[in-house]
């Protein structure tokens, strides 16, 4: 098939390389309105075509990967899709829930495969983080939390939770087999003069009596990629800045031994929790490339015409999230997922 990297900057550069090497791809065609890009791909990969435009291209291709900012995904992807063409959208899906609801009923009223690209979901790591919990080697989950820092990059019209949070709310989803029903959100614009830099958002899974706590910065002196779960017999830890061994499992926990809590007034003598120090395991995660196995889990689907793991549906979830999580942010309060259903 022919494939499309609609927006070849940073991320879209690295699609057009593992779909260079995806056997059921004949044709990559770079698309891109800056022509020096264009020209440093085709040298990088000759046997791809290019083009400036998505309209230049859509009689080129079978199948587009948009990877522009996010506030041209909705507009592109429903062009595309009104052409008959199949399409992964990297995340965030669209910055509204309204155009996300729009792209689902128009990919499937052309018959299109839609996907969102949360590359998170085809992660070796999140997968045996999410079997962990699901299996309940961790037994019942007490909590997750999420840090995702670094000194930028800053952009120029989304903030921070919209840049970094999605990947997070896509694997606490996929760990957790949920959806949030309430988001709760702090941020601050430090270096920034009105969109946060720095924030802090809470999940609520009520039907599993979890939540989940996101911390996403541009501002921070240390590159940090980390989740954690804890849960009532071990915790884990996926690092994604460790050269091996990404993901540990702590045989640690804390009993309590059931105290009733101090009188008012009455003085606390003991400390009514006991600890236990085990050992740490690192599960063999095999080595493949997370963005490699998305694009082909893309190009199988559109092979099969099946519907893939993280579709129009699964981007709508991370979008709702986002939304609420703007209207937590601007109105200081608890927001309901019912309140952004629109
Ligand atoms: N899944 C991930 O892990 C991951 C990681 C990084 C970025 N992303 C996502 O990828 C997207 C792009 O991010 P980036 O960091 O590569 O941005 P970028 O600014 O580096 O690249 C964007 C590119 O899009 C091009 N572009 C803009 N409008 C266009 C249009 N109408 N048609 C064709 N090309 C157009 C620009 O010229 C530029 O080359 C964003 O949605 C971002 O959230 C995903």
């Amino acid at each position: 098939m022919r494939v499309g990297v609609v927006g070849c900057g940073y991320w879209g550069s690295k699609h057009v390389r593992v779909l260079s090497m995806n056997p059921r791809v004949e044709q990559v065609v770079v698309i891109d309105p800056r022509s020096e890009r264009r020209q440093d791909l085709l040298r990088a990969f000759p046997a791809a075509a290019s083009a400036g435009t998505l309209a230049e291209a859509l009689p080129k291709v079978d199948a587009v990967i948009i990877a522009t900012p996010p506030s041209s995904h909705a507009e592109l992807a429903l062009r595309a899709v009104a052409a008959g063409k199949h399409v992964l959208v990297e995340k965030p899906m669209t910055t509204s829930v309204v155009d996300a609801r729009r792209l689902i009923d128009a990919a499937a009223a052309a018959g299109v495969v839609l996907m969102a690209g949360h590359t998170f979901e085809y992660n070796a790591a999140v997968w045996a983080l999410r079997d962990a919990v699901r299996n309940g080697d961790l037994g019942a989950v007490y909590y997750l939390d999420s840090a995702r820092l670094n000194l930028g990059l800053y952009q120029s019209n989304i903030n921070v939770v919209w840049d970094l949070a999605p990947h997070d709310i896509s694997i606490f989803n996929h760990i957790l087999g949920a959806r949030p029903d309430s988001v709760s959100a702090w941020g601050g614009s430090h270096a920034h003069r009105y969109l946060e830099d720095v924030a802090y958002v809470r999940l609520g899974y009520k039907e599993l009596d979890v939540a989940a706590q996101v911390h996403v910065s541009w501002l921070d002196p240390c590159k940090v990629r980390r989740v954690t779960v804890v849960g009532s017999r071990q915790m884990a830890v996926y690092n994604d800045m460790s050269g091996d061994e990404k993901l540990r499992i702590y045989d640690k926990g804390v009993s309590s031994s059931g105290h009733e809590p101090p009188a008012t007034g009455e003085a606390m003598h003991d400390i009514p929790v006991t600890y236990r120090y085990g050992g740490i395991s690192s599960p063999y995660l095999p080595v493949q490339e997370p963005l490699a196995v998305q694009d082909h889990h893309f190009t199988d689907c559109v092979a099969s015409g099946s519907t893939p793991d993280t579709d129009g549906a699964n981007g709508l979830a991370v979008v709702q999230v986002l939304v609420a999580s703007d209207l937590s942010l601007r109105e200081r309060r608890s927001v309901s997922l019912d309140e952004v259903e629109g």
